[in-house]
């Protein structure tokens, strides 16, 4: 039997990177998966993002397992659209366990990262999508009336300063560690008022994770000119240069699993020791 038989995840940036991983790890425990993801271009992001084809992969990838999951294109921008891919969802499975707020965009280096339309595609997807995604759920964990887990991807952006010059300020950077730490804010409201519920909120804070959104040309080039002070802000204490995609999943599991049942409102790090620095 898998800890998680008979449960069901709903993720939102499915389509690769860390939520392809959770979607894989929750299945690999026995859940079966509703995900969306945008697989398009957002304009201010130069570094080329998801496909529908990296969206099939996660679906191949999840029923390799074993377990099935409903796919969709959606934008976690748009509540209506958060809303009718977990409405699709509920219908094929039932009910929802676990929900993994995870879409985002790192649009903090590059032409278009020192523009307006950065700092509103941050905050719009990674604030206000977090906040469609849980609003679209909540409901539903609390009629059920047998608890749940949220778990909220924030980053080490909210936890410390990721520029340290005026060379390293741009409106997108400003607006990604904005964004992230404003949902730990709405994690905590969360979970204060799902707690009564036996529904749990958490956010987890990743350092530097391999991923399609690190390993592009945009951050290379970036690696390449960037004021080595600025550079300073991105060290782990733990010398390794990243974390790999299980390393997010395996906290992410641990946070759906029984063995969490009074872990709330917690910010877990998951950073090999970056904050120490
Ligand atoms: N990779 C890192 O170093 C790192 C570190 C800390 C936190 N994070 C956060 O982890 C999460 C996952 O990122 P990743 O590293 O897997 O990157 P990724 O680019 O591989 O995956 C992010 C996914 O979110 C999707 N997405 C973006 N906007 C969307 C929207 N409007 N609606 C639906 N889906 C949308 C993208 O299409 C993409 O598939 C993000 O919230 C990111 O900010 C990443």
């Amino acid at each position: 039997m898998g800890e998680f038989d008979g449960k069901v995840a709903f993720i939102t940036g499915a389509a690769r990177g860390q939520g392809r991983a959770h979607a894989v790890m929750l299945a690999e425990g026995g859940a079966d998966i509703i995900g969306l993801d945008l697989c398009d271009q957002v304009s201010t992001v130069d570094y080329p993002m998801s496909t529908v084809e990296d969206l099939d992969e996660t679906v191949k990838l999840v029923e390799k397992t074993g377990r099935r999951m409903i796919a969709e294109v959606g934008d976690v921008r748009k509540r209506d659209s958060v809303e009718s891919i977990f409405r699709q969802g509920l219908a094929e499975f039932g009910r929802i366990d676990f929900v993994i707020a995870n879409a985002g965009i790192m649009p903090i280096w590059g032409e278009h990262s020192d523009t307006p339309q950065a700092w509103t595609d941050c905050l719009d997807i990674m604030l206000t999508g977090v906040l469609n995604t849980v609003e679209v759920t909540w409901p539903t964990l609390v009629e059920q009336g047998d608890g749940g887990s949220i778990v909220i991807v924030s980053s080490m952006a909210s936890v410390q300063p990721i520029m340290r010059t005026l060379g390293g300020r741009t409106l997108g950077g400003l607006a990604y560690g904005a964004a992230k730490a404003g949902v730990v804010n709405l994690m905590e409201n969360y979970a204060s008022v799902l707690a009564p519920h036996y529904v749990r909120v958490n956010s987890v804070h990743p350092s530097g994770v391999r991923t399609p959104m690190i390993t592009n040309d945009m951050v290379r080039a970036r690696f390449d000119e960037a004021n080595p002070e600025d550079l300073k802000a991105l060290v782990n204490a733990i010398p390794v240069d990243l974390l790999e995609v299980d390393d997010v999943s395996n906290a992410v599991q641990w946070l759906c699993s029984d063995k969490s049942r009074f872990y709330t409102g917690s910010q877990m790090r998951i950073d090999a020791g970056a904050a120490l620095r």
